[in-house]
């Protein structure tokens, strides 16, 4: 069973500009698209050390800042090479302006 943790407010995020949370060990990184909130896990799955939230974002995607690969911010998945694994993607909810992610219980 899973469960949610508030990780954010919606007027910690400023326009297209990703939020960048630590939530016990896991960098996350939060996107608001279009009015929606989407959030990824903070880390290239190409070099890991990598944080896309320093990355380029144009049109619901992330554009990672080291090779390019692209990243869709609305389910994680990638979208160019050189990366070849989806960015591990969280479930949002926004209650009461307060952002939370699903994580697994043992998170
Ligand atoms: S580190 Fe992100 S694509 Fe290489």
């Amino acid at each position: 069973m899973s469960s949610w943790k508030v990780i954010a407010r919606v007027d910690d995020i400023f326009g297209e500009e990703p939020c960048a949370v630590d939530v016990d060990g896991i960098r996350v990184a939060l996107f608001n698209v279009q009015g929606c909130i989407h959030a990824i896990e903070d880390r290239c799955p190409h070099d890991k050390v990598v944080r896309l939230s320093d990355g380029y974002v144009d049109n619901g995607t992330i554009e990672c800042p080291i090779h390019q690969s692209r990243f869709d911010i609305r389910t994680g998945k990638v979208l160019c090479a050189p990366a070849q694994e989806d960015v591990r993607f969280f479930a949002t909810r926004v209650e009461d302006g307060k952002i939370s992610i699903e994580l697994d219980p043992k998170e």
